[in-house]
């Protein structure tokens, strides 16, 4: 087993007693580093996923310049139906978009299972540099969209407001969406698996539109499907996080679904998350990422409010309530990671 130097978000996840709570920030690489940008200028998106030294590279970045106590592959979530078969385009200033939506049996009989080893060994590849290129100094996150999550942009093929397309599939149509939930089950949980034995040290499951399901539908169409994902994935110890964005209501339930950590947004109160399930899980989150424009001292005081209402002792894992946006001051950042750093041991003593 490999010796890491700052192993405070495994012991958190597990509830284990840390000196510290540790920080890691949804979104870390990416577009509010100048570095980042300095790489992008030169390469798209899609080809800084595809190329393991420039992958590894940005996911070492915020390690670097920010100080995060763990570091996350750079990829993203969609590379899953993009690695189905789906032709994946990220248009510059509008997101991702895909052609051909999944909204029809025809369609989705074209989708292929996939094989993480051949499909997506880039990201394999990257998360072995990665680790190489680390050195040990901190942990090394995977991720994966959860079924549902991956369904939506499946289905909807672009942002949208109203999640119009996905609601007539699993209201009209629920036979097609459970069995688009399955193959994407099986997907995600071979891809984690692979990422597991490619030395990802922690898997983040992101369920950003966990959210947008009635409290019934969410258990039907959402958790169902992770109970059985994570389940499926081989792992030793690593631990596993579920960030069901957006869900407020069954949250024992949540907690039961066999993650280590359940990550919360900012519109979920801290100290009543830990009275519902702290005593199963540990708990990400859940700065609101906006807090980041506001001066220093504000930061700082937002910051406080985050620990305070977690409270004493372990299984808190700071972080924001959904990913920094692209036109934070990296300062800013850093501001919050020290802040943390710093002031978070007296809750540990
Ligand atoms: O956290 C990290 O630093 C690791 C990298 C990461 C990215 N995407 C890089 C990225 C992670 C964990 C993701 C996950 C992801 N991707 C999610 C779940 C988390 C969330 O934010 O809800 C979702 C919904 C996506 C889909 C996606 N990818 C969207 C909607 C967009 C466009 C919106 C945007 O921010 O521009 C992307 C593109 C994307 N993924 C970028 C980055 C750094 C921006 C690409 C660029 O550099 O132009």
């Amino acid at each position: 087993m490999e010796k890491l130097k700052n192993d405070l978000l495994l012991r958190a996840c597990k509830r284990k007693p840390v000196d510290r709570t540790p920080i890691w920030i949804m979104r870390q690489a990416g577009r509010y580093l100048p570095e980042y940008r300095a790489i992008r200028e030169k390469h798209d998106f899609l080809t800084m996923c595809k190329t393991p030294e420039l992958a590894a590279e940005v996911t070492i970045q915020p390690v670097d310049i920010i100080g995060v106590d763990a570091a996350i592959i750079f990829s993203d979530i969609l590379v899953i139906p993009e690695a189905m078969g789906m032709k994946l385009q990220m248009i510059e200033g509008d997101g991702p978009v895909f052609d051909n939506p999944v909204r029809t049996e025809r369609v989705a009989n074209k989708l292929k299972p996939i094989d993480p080893s051949r499909d997506l060994k880039y990201v394999l590849d990257a998360i072995s540099l990665t680790k190489k290129e680390l050195y040990g100094r901190v942990p090394l996150i995977g991720f994966s969209g959860a079924p549902w999550t991956l369904l939506t942009y499946m289905v909807e093929g672009q942002g949208t407001k109203t999640f119009s397309n996905v609601k007539k599939l699993i209201y009209n149509n629920p036979e097609l969406a459970h069995n688009l939930l399955k193959k994407l089950t099986t997907a995600v949980a071979h891809y984690l698996t692979a990422q597991i034995r490619a030395g990802a040290n922690a898997v983040q499951i992101f369920d950003t539109w966990a959210g947008i399901l009635s409290p019934r539908d969410y258990l039907i169409f959402a958790l169902k499907y992770v109970n059985q994902l994570i389940a499926k994935i081989k792992r030793t110890d690593e631990p596993v996080i579920y960030f069901p964005k957006g869900v407020h209501y069954r949250m024992r339930t949540t907690a039961d679904c066999g993650a280590d950590v359940i990550g919360i947004d900012w519109t979920i109160d801290m100290e009543k998350a830990r009275d519902k399930i702290g005593k199963k899980v540990a708990i990400q989150g859940n700065l609101d990422p906006n807090v980041l424009y506001a001066e220093p001292s504000f930061i700082k005081r937002e910051a406080k409010k985050v620990l305070a209402s977690y409270g004493k002792g372990t299984g808190h894992i700071f972080n924001l309530g959904h990913g920094i946006l692209p036109d934070v001051d990296p300062a800013h950042a850093k501001v919050l990671v020290d802040y943390v750093k710093d002031k978070s041991k007296s809750y540990h003593q």
